[in-house]
């Protein structure tokens, strides 16, 4: 891989050994997927910031770059957290765990990251613009850069994404370049969708056909709104290896159908119809009996938009004396809801909302600690592979899955159906 004077001057060590080491992990990344040389990026989006995550290692590296005095170069955000850094009972989180989160908390302050702890960073001004190559991590968020934003990014894991963020670079390769980007199989949309839980199922579905290849979603409505493009951009990698899709009409580079699929034929058409949206559906929807203990909303973080319909669909009632509420989003969010009276609307309501984190961060312990059986959601994510690496098959079985109403109408009744 070609390098400038200056990378080469990193590489040889001359601004010290770990930001070598950090321009030893671009190069070789570059050098493995023959990348010609690096190019500038102004955007990061750190994946893996929870002491689960991280390990040993990953705490040792982020600690050492701090005391190394090393800075991000460009816009930095960072994932959730495995709590809620403000909150008084850390979500249950024992104080050993709690301790460690926060001193990795710290250090990405001091490392210059804005420390949102949100894998929606779009929405607190990390939104990168179309064709801008950036170097995201967090699936949901990498699609949804680079199918929704328009922008280019591989799937960066977190040692990758910090060196991004230290250097500014990243290796020409993968979905930076536009031969990589091309819509190779159709799916049409023939049925209605309303809410994340559908729109999360069609992307789902979608990849479930051919996980290896980019699709491109037709037929879609023109008033989609950017919450249910963030579930379809949630969806779509539980089932497939793609990290892009094109929605015609919405994706920058998908005006039409013909653009999408770059002037190709179509490897494969495939309808979505009611029946499709039902059996994926209930492919996610698991358990069988109607107890609901635990109802969790927000996955991706929710917009202030979707506070506003989560406050009006709560404003008046009362969650069930057995149930437990929680909607997740990022504190910057949270601030501008409080501002608009939503926030007491929903705890009035006895709903609890969470910043910082999201339950399939938590660690092993404090995912266990909930104490709950079941698991009721609107989240794709959530239903498909809640707690995989930290508390693996805590709720296999045990899920139900549906439409943001129906989570909010079983909170209140404590009963699925
Ligand atoms: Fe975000 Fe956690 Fe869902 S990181 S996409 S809320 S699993």
């Amino acid at each position: 891989m070609e390098l400038n004077r200056e990378e080469q001057a990193i590489l040889n060590g001359e601004q010290g050994a770990l930001l070598r080491k950090y321009m030893e992990i671009l190069v070789g990344i570059g050098e493995f997927f023959d990348a010609p040389r690096l190019v500038p990026v102004n955007s990061v989006h750190v994946p893996s910031v929870t002491i689960t995550s991280l390990g040993e290692g990953g705490r040792q590296l982020i600690e050492n770059t701090r005391k190394a005095g090393l800075h991000c170069r460009v816009l930095t955000t960072v994932n959730p957290a495995a709590t809620d850094l403000t909150s008084e009972d850390r979500l249950g989180m024992p104080e050993d765990e709690y301790q460690a989160q926060q001193e990795v908390a710290d250090h990405i302050r001091c490392m210059g990251a804005t420390a949102c702890f949100s894998c929606t960073p779009d929405f607190i001004g990390n939104a990168p613009r179309f064709g801008e190559n950036v170097a995201w991590g967090e699936v949901s968020a990498v699609i949804y850069a680079n199918s929704v934003l328009g922008a280019r990014t591989n799937p960066e894991g977190a040692p990758s994404a910090w060196a991004s963020a230290l250097l500014g670079k990243t290796p020409l390769h993968g979905l930076l370049l536009k031969e990589n980007r091309k819509g190779r199989f159709v799916v049409r949309v023939t049925t209605e969708l309303t809410g994340q839980a559908e729109y999360g199922a069609l992307t789902l579905f979608g990849g479930r056909a051919h996980p290896e290849l980019v699709p491109v979603f037709s037929d879609l409505p023109g008033t989609i709104d950017w919450d249910c493009l963030k579930a379809m951009s949630a969806g779509l990698h539980l089932g497939s290896q793609a990290r892009m899709f094109h929605a015609v009409g919405i994706t920058p580079e998908a005006a039409t159908l013909e653009q999408a699929l770059d002037n190709r034929p179509p490897l494969d058409v495939i309808e979505f119809g009611r029946k499709e949206l039902e059996e994926t559906m209930a492919s996610l929807d698991t358990e069988r009996s109607d107890e609901v203990s635990w109802v969790v909303i927000g996955c991706p973080h929710c917009s202030l938009f979707e506070l506003r319909q989560i406050a009006g669909y709560l404003e008046g009632k009362k969650v069930n004396s057995n149930v437990e509420l929680w909607v997740l989003t990022s504190h910057p969010v949270k601030a501008m809801a409080e501002r608009m009276g939503l926030t007491a609307v929903i705890e009035n309501a006895g709903g609890r909302i969470i910043i910082d984190t999201c339950p399939d961060g938590f660690t092993g312990r404090t995912l266990r600690g909930q104490g709950h059986r079941t698991l009721t959601t609107s989240a794709t994510v959530f239903a498909h592979s809640i707690g995989e690496y930290s508390a693996p098959h805590l709720f296999d079985n045990h899920i139900h899955y549906g439409r943001a109403g129906r989570c909010l109408d079983a909170a209140l009744k404590g009963s699925w159906r």
